[in-house]
């Protein structure tokens, strides 16, 4: 089985795509894989001329890397397109790949389609495609609403399969492993079902399920940016105050009220999170009277945090 991955990521493998990607792989099973990092391959933006239809068939009249990545799309078994959603596109990289591919078809019309199309140049009906991506929202539902219907055009309808997964940058975040592993572990067994015939229902519901509620991700993913929000956008924010934001996140409410005081030793700072029937807050100052307070280094949270020390040791 001939794999080949186009790597759209501008991030080449430190891309949080590739997380599910390689998590697929691995579940498939397949040996003879090929990376192609699209960010490190020279390939130009399509001229427009035609000529690889009329006055060279089949070859484009640019000479640079994409003659070489079409003679590996020609023979591979499965084509893995695997990047990360732009402005609820493919990055402008992977898009000039999408638009050199145009030697590949032929120019007449093909019959039997709703909208109009090209037949191949080549016989590629062993070929299966796989759709891989992430997205920075909290979910994919309705953001791949123009991507979707590029790869209906010219994969085929049906004929491939997409793995399309919201808050796409947890992946890289060391604290959130526990959950992302645990998703990460859903994709290695769609990989393996996929191999052995098609991704069962069950397993495509779970893989459709958010990571985080929305809610949760959305306090946590605006808390990342390291600056503060409304007035004060253009002031970087206190990383303590960042991290004890994200950590209130978490917290899931259970109908009791609580204000939790946390002072950070090491770094001689005080934060409240108030718990409420509605959410969490982080407060800096007016601080309320307190049901617990905890007293530990700052740098202890964060080592807890990265799993590097288990928070029930005694
Ligand atoms: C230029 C740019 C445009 C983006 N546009 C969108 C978007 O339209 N919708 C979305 O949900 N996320 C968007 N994102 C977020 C990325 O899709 C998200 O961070 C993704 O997980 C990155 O994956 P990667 O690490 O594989 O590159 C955008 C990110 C960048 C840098």
């Amino acid at each position: 089985m001939e794999v080949l991955i186009l790597n759209g990521s501008p991030k080449g493998d430190k891309s949080n795509t590739m997380y599910l990607t390689r998590a697929f792989l691995n579940g498939a099973g397949w040996d003879d894989v090929e990376v192609i990092d699209v960010i490190k391959t020279n390939v130009k933006g399509c001229l427009g001329c035609f000529s690889c239809w009329n006055k060279t068939p089949g070859k484009c009249v640019i000479n640079d890397g994409m003659a070489e990545i079409l003679a590996k799309m020609i023979t591979a078994d499965v084509i893995i397109w695997s990047f990360p959603l732009y402005y609820f596109g493919v990055p402008g990289r992977l898009k000039n790949l999408i638009d050199r591919q145009l030697p590949l078809s032929l120019p007449f019309m093909a019959e039997g389609t709703e909208s109009g199309g090209h037949p191949m140049r080549y016989d590629v009906t062993h070929q299966k495609h796989l759709v891989i991506s992430t997205c920075g929202f909290w979910t994919s539902k309705g953001n791949y609403d123009a991507v979707i219907p590029m790869f209906d055009h010219f994969c085929g309808k049906d004929k491939y399969t997409a793995v399309l997964c919201g808050q796409g940058e947890l992946f890289s975040v060391p604290e959130l492993k526990g959950r992302t592993d645990a998703y990460l572990e859903t994709v290695r067994r769609a990989g393996a079902e996929y191999a052995a015939g098609g991704i069962r229902a069950g397993t495509q519901a779970k893989l459709a399920e958010p990571l985080y509620p929305r809610d949760v991700f959305e306090k946590m993913a605006d808390a990342s940016w390291g600056i503060a929000k409304g007035e004060n956008a253009d002031v970087p924010a206190d990383e303590s105050h960042n991290f004890t934001t994200q950590m209130a996140a978490l917290y899931r409410p259970d109908g009791v009220e609580r204000v939790l005081e946390f002072h950070y030793t090491d770094i001689d700072k005080t934060y409240q999170i108030l718990l409420t029937k509605q959410g969490s807050e982080v407060i800096t100052e007016n601080f309320k009277p307190y049901t617990t307070r905890i007293e530990t280094p700052y740098s202890l949270w964060r080592s807890i945090s990265r799993n590097e020390i288990s928070s029930n040791r005694n």
